[in-house]
């Protein structure tokens, strides 16, 4: 096996919805210290009516070369003044945190079937606290640069100095979140993002004059470490019956997982070869539904290469992308003319050209920590509340991959393993650390949310809380 690698992989994500309203803004009285009335989006076609105020449009990270991220914001539905603000990352890299957390997850509004319509998200984490949705980094769904040269520098501590550089300024148009209690969130591939945006913030928060109130971080089947991450996924895909006993021994006998270079090893590569090509018969991000494959989309299945950088030394990667069913929906949406009018991304007749998942800044990803696990200890130790939780039929990111990675950390633990309940069910379990919790839900796939809305809601608001998840019925 060379160096290229090239497997497929097929995406999922199934949403129904329907709803046919249109939103004229409410013109409410607002506060009056935001900078950011151009920003408030008064006319999104397909949109329920609500209560509570939405924002979207750019922000300039970098004037001299023209670097400008994309973001979404909605205040919570009541009492936005009194709620902590949450910043959601998804992954890929390459992948656009407004087409899958605000409108396929976790947002007040999600993308309908027909690509004409949203609907409304009964379960969204708007209930819980303000919620901004970024497009990370340029490249990535409306974000862009006006350097393309800079697109092959793309990288993990690129991507967290823009992100930081995006906080400061998005708090000059909404200074009334300057100083608000902030959390980052975020699933996958932002399992790197996540605590490497959280370091740049603690360090920077030396400078009183830049600080930002963060006090925790929320990860779902977090990318965290790709030794345990392979070894995890390898490991899951044979006690799942993926594979053969035989391929599990070949891999078992072949790769070095912790080696700077496992794939130099023909018999390694072939034995993940095939896991990979097994996964190719069924969704690995969520091993047991088939309700998307069931639907016409199956046709559309979009053919995904993992790639390897021998001069970065990168594992080979795997997008944390996601859906056939979806995406298109929301390449339909987002591409409209009125819609990009409406979110400020173009003035509808220079459009912009947005996809779910940008491929080639996933090929050409130049810069990736191997483990973020240094960072948590960091991160522990300045107090922060980390929660980590896991849907537990994923193949991707699996429970195991996170298992490994956080028992790599040897933290005491303070409360020892018990289930958390949801409605008088089980929902998953949850252990606590000395400075972390890590929770499982189970019969969940990568992107929680989408499979277990109301369960995740009431685990979000116990994170917020500080609190335990419910361990009592
Ligand atoms: C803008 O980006 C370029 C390239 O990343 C960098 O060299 C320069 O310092 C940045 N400018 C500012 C003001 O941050
Ligand atoms: C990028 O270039 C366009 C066209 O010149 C300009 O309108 C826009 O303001 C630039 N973006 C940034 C962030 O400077
Ligand atoms: C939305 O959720 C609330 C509880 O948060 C519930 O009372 C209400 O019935 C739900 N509405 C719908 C349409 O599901
Ligand atoms: C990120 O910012 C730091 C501090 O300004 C700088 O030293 C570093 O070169 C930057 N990295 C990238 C990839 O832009
Ligand atoms: C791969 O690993 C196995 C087990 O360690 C070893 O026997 C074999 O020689 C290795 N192959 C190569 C090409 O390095
Ligand atoms: C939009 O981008 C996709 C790939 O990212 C490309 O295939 C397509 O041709 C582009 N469309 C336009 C109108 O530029
Ligand atoms: C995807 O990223 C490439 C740079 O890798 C950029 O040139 C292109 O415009 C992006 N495509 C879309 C559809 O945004």
């Amino acid at each position: 096996m060379d160096n290229m690698y090239s497997v497929i992989l097929i995406l999922l994500l199934c949403l129904k919805a329907s709803s046919v309203c249109s939103y004229r803004g409410p013109g409410g009285v607002r506060s009056g210290d935001n900078n950011n009335n151009g920003d408030l989006v008064t006319n999104l076609p397909g949109q329920p009516p609500v209560d509570f105020q939405h924002y979207a449009g750019y922000v300039t990270v970098n004037e001299t070369n023209g670097r400008a991220l994309f973001y979404w914001f909605y205040e919570a539905i009541t009492k936005p003044q009194d709620k902590p603000l949450v910043l959601w990352l998804n992954g890929g890299p390459g992948c656009s945190s407004v087409g899958y957390g605000a409108t396929q997850e976790i947002g007040p509004f999600l993308v309908d079937t027909d690509g004409e319509n949203l609907k409304f998200n009964n379960f969204s984490w708007n209930k819980e606290a303000n919620m901004l949705f970024l497009e990370s980094p340029v490249g990535v769904g409306f974000s862009y640069s006006n350097t393309t040269s800079e697109y092959a520098q793309l990288g993990d501590d690129f991507t967290a100095n823009d992100t930081y550089t995006f906080l400061h300024n998005w708090f000059l148009k909404f200074p009334s979140y300057r100083t608000r209690t902030f959390y980052i969130a975020g699933e996958s591939y932002a399992g790197k993002y996540i605590p490497e945006l959280a370091e740049l913030i603690h360090d920077r928060n030396k400078d009183p004059s830049l600080h930002i109130d963060l006090k925790g971080i929320l990860l779902g089947n977090p990318e965290t470490s790709d030794a345990e991450d392979w070894s995890g996924m390898v490991d899951y895909a044979w006690s799942h019956a993926v594979i053969s006993d035989e391929t599990y021994q070949t891999i078992k006998a072949s790769c070095d997982f912790y080696s700077s270079d496992p794939w130099s090893n023909k018999s390694c590569t072939q034995g993940v070869d095939e896991v990979l090509k097994q996964y190719n018969e069924i969704d690995i991000y969520s091993l047991y539904t088939s309700v998307c494959f069931a639907s016409t989309a199956r046709s559309n299945y979009q053919l995904m290469q993992t790639v390897m950088h021998p001069s970065f030394k990168m594992m080979p990667r795997i997008m944390g992308g996601y859906d056939p069913c979806l995406d298109n929906y929301a390449k339909t949406f987002y591409n409209r003319p009125d819609v990009q009018k409406a979110l400020h991304a173009s003035d509808g007749h220079n459009m912009r050209n947005w996809s779910i998942c940008n491929h080639s800044i996933f090929k050409g990803w130049a810069q990736s920590k191997p483990s973020v696990i240094p960072i948590y200890r960091k991160l522990i130790s300045a107090g922060l509340r980390i929660w980590v939780y896991s849907g537990d039929t994923d193949g991707r990111v699996p429970v195991l991959s996170t298992r490994y990675s956080l028992s790599s950390l040897r933290l005491p633990i303070t409360k020892r393993w018990r289930p958390w309940y949801h409605q008088k069910e089980a929902s998953g379990w949850y252990q606590e650390y000395e400075g972390l919790t890590f929770a499982t839900f189970r019969g969940a796939g990568h992107a929680v949310p989408c499979f277990k809305p109301s369960n995740s809601l009431a685990f979000f608001s116990s994170f917020l809380r500080g609190e335990s998840p419910p361990s009592t019925k």
